[in-house]
């Protein structure tokens, strides 16, 4: 973990008072910190840094974080490689929804995050016109290969053809990411480690229907970006799942309830201060679709339609 982020951490078990995060370095390597602890003197708990990785995650997260299922698993790794760097090594079919959605992003000397980042690339887009970038996932193995991906400056990965048949890939990346200035860490949309107001620009791309409570994650979205002068990058297929968040907590997709209705409109509704998620509200920019795919193997592609929203907040 880079040490120009410590000083901006808080607890997240302690999201109300804000409770700074002590920092013990054990071994440090040009400014990364590879192995240390993090430390709550409100709460008492502590966060490890291991590897370079530090997983600021409440405990409840902790158990998620790494076991070999869901978005842990190989196959989800090979998937979301592709997804994000296809269009650097010329896989056939790759998908431009990355740099549809960062085409939205403008030059500001304020902070970015990336919430649900998996392996980076949105972030990487945001380093080129933020100053300082994080991107989190609650997935240890995504967050490994991000930061991977940022010490390297390239990718290498071995892409799933079929069963346990895989290709090397390995390209180099666009060169004006800013690597130095981008961090990665494991830690939870419901539960953000960072003071409030800390972001000028947030992006939540495909991830509110894969929390148990999305409105908790709007309101972190809300907390911890700036009053003033602040973006918000949302997108979302709202293909909502029960077994991952319980219906009567879905923003939409109901027939009736505080979810009825279609997403795009909710969302919408949400963000221009009808219901008391965001304060100050935001003005609607821009929305429309993403067309974005996910490749799992050579013959199973995944299409999705991502309903993107950019709010603007206090931008004249
Ligand atoms: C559908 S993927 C989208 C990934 C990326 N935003 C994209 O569009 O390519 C959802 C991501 O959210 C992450 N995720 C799920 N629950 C999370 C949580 N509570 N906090 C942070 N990340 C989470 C998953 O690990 C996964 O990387």
């Amino acid at each position: 973990m880079k040490t120009w982020l410590h000083k901006h951490l808080i607890c997240p078990e302690c999201l109300e008072s804000e409770a700074a995060l002590t920092l013990e370095i054990i071994k440090e390597k040009h400014d990364d910190i590879i192995e240390g602890e993090l430390h709550c003197p409100g709460c008492g708990n502590r966060y490890l840094i291991q590897e370079g990785i530090a997983v600021i995650v409440p405990h409840k997260t902790l158990p998620h974080s790494d076991d070999q299922s869901g978005y842990n698993s190989k196959n989800m790794l090979s998937a979301y490689l592709w997804s994000h760097y296809s269009e650097f090594f010329n896989g056939s079919d790759a998908t431009d929804a990355y740099g549809k959605w960062a085409s939205h992003f403008q030059q500001t000397d304020g902070w970015a995050v990336d919430i649900g980042c998996s392996v980076g690339r949105l972030a990487f887009e945001l380093s080129k016109s933020h100053t300082h970038v994080i991107g989190l996932d609650t997935s240890l193995p995504f967050i490994r290969k991000a930061r991977q991906i940022l010490l390297s400056k390239q990718l290498r990965f071995d892409m799933i053809v079929e069963g346990h048949i895989t290709e090397e890939r390995s390209c180099d990346l666009d060169p004006g990411y800013a690597y130095h200035s981008t961090e990665f860490i494991v830690a939870d949309a419901l539960a953000l480690p960072f003071r409030s107001g800390r972001f000028s620009t947030a992006a939540s791309v495909n991830i509110l229907e894969k929390v148990p409570h999305p409105i908790q994650h709007l309101k972190e979205v809300n907390r911890i970006l700036q009053k003033d002068q602040a973006c918000f990058l949302f997108s979302d297929p709202f293909s909502w799942d029960d077994d991952v968040t319980n219906p009567d907590l879905w923003l939409s997709g109901r027939n009736n309830g505080p979810g009825k209705g279609r997403g795009m409109e909710n969302i919408c509704r949400l963000m221009e201060g009808h219901i008391d998620v965001f304060d100050p509200c935001f003005n609607i920019e821009d929305k429309g679709d993403v067309l974005w795919k996910i490749r799992k193997t050579q013959n199973l592609w995944e299409h999705i339609t991502s309903q993107f929203i950019i709010g603007k907040r206090g931008i004249k």
